[in-house]
């Protein structure tokens, strides 16, 4: 029967990663792979949660406070207006009201830009929707919009534009400068654009992360999405939202019931006292990420790392494999699980491109330091060791051929 699986489906293969990700878990690696936390979430949160389900909230449930907090939150954080009546959809986290937003606007052969490298759902929820995802690719190191490139990939089939910032894998918080020129592109050509937002709480030093939908003229036009899950290390509790004028963000709601119901009832229970922390709870969030992000760019600069670009944003380091090192991302991962016992993502999973350069495509490896000080420590030892160890390193640098 698998010949009857659908051509959408067919096109969903896993990824490099997925394989990786087994060949780790099978050698116990050190997992600086994936992008969730392995603390503790806020006690707080955690209490909320636990509360909810000791009285029993147990059934299908929409949480209109939720909606009320984010209200809040949108003119706080952005001075946007909007209804919590009618401006949200609450959903089971950011993936599904991205996958809930792109059915509500993409038809078949409605072409979606895309900054490349890019987080990996975004293009299947828009090929599911019969979309045809355009890359525009961020140019290294410091992955900058190029205007131009960015321009000449409208056509008149452009439906909408995808924006994540705080930017999945390379780190990267879009300026200001780089959010007018995707709104005005977006009003001249009269798109959507579909933000994803999740990392809006996780900035460092001076970068400040801005919603595209308070550019003027954007809000009618923007669908914000984003969730609990990696402001509260809860990426397992599925509660996220898209937030849109109001009939836009009916269509999605309509969607989402259709798709879920509802996100998980006692955990938008305990979304409501997230949502509502304190100051402090921010500022802390962002000091220990701070400390965790120096942490992993120290660790990778000892193990022989020049690393051009700092993370502005998010919870990852996209690190530019050395010159001198002749190994694919593929292959440098591999070697890093099988011999310092330490996983990895290596780049190409993000990029998508196959016009124009493609040279960088086999040169980055992405670490997520969201992980706990015994995660961070055990894995800077485990790479202190294999560097001091001439034996091991030369195979994991120099290996296989050079793709
Ligand atoms: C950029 C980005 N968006 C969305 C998600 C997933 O968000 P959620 O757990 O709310 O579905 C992730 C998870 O890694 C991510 O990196």
């Amino acid at each position: 029967m698998e010949a009857k699986l659908s051509e959408a489906t067919r096109r969903v293969a896993p990824s490099p990663i997925q394989q990786l990700s087994h060949l780790a878990e099978r050698v116990g690696a050190v997992n600086l792979a994936e992008g969730f936390p392995d603390f503790p979430a806020p006690a707080h949160v955690k209490a909320a949660a636990a509360a909810a389900i000791a009285a029993d909230l147990n059934q299908y449930r929409h949480v209109q406070g939720i909606c009320d907090v984010l209200a809040k939150a949108m003119k706080r954080d952005h001075g946007l207006d909007v209804d919590p009546l009618t401006d949200f959809a609450v959903c089971c986290g950011q993936s599904e009201a991205f996958a809930a937003a792109t059915f509500a606007v993409i038809d078949q052969g409605d072409e979606v830009l895309l900054f490349d490298p890019a987080f990996e759902t975004y293009q299947t929820c828009i090929e599911l929707a019969r979309g045809v995802p355009v890359y525009v690719p961020l140019d290294p190191p410091f992955w900058s919009l190029n205007e131009d490139k960015f321009l000449k990939s409208f056509t008149n089939r452009t439906k909408a534009v995808v924006l994540n910032s705080p930017h999945n894998p390379t780190g990267k918080v879009f300026t200001k400068e780089e959010l007018l020129i995707i709104a005005q592109a977006c009003q001249k050509m009269d798109c959507f654009a579909i933000t994803d937002e999740v990392y809006e709480y996780i900035t460092y030093d001076e970068n400040k992360h801005i919603s595209l939908a308070s550019l003027p003229g954007m809000q009618d036009r923007t669908i914000i999405t984003s969730s609990l899950s990696k402001s509260y290390s809860v990426t397992g509790w599925r509660v996220g939202w898209a937030c849109a004028p109001a009939n836009i963000a009916s269509a999605i709601r309509n969607i989402h019931v259709k798709l879920t119901d509802s996100a998980p009832a006692p955990f938008q229970e305990a979304a409501l006292v997230a949502l509502t922390s304190t100051p402090d709870f921010y500022s802390s969030l962002k000091k220990d990420y701070t400390v965790r992000r120096d942490f992993i760019l120290q660790m990778l600069t000892d193990f022989g790392f020049h690393i051009s670009f700092k993370p502005q944003g998010s919870i990852f380091v996209f690190a530019e494999l050395p010159t001198s090192w002749q190994i694919s991302d593929m292959d440098f991962v591999t070697n890093l699980i099988t011999n310092a016992g330490v996983a990895a993502v290596p780049g190409c999973g993000f990029f998508h491109t196959s016009t124009g350069d493609s040279s960088c495509h086999h040169r980055y490896v992405r670490f997520a330091f969201c992980k706990s000080n015994d995660t961070l420590n055990s894995a800077a030892h485990k790479m202190r060791k294999l560097a001091g160890s001439d034996a091991k390193m030369r195979p994991l640098l120099m290996d296989k051929q050079f793709r």
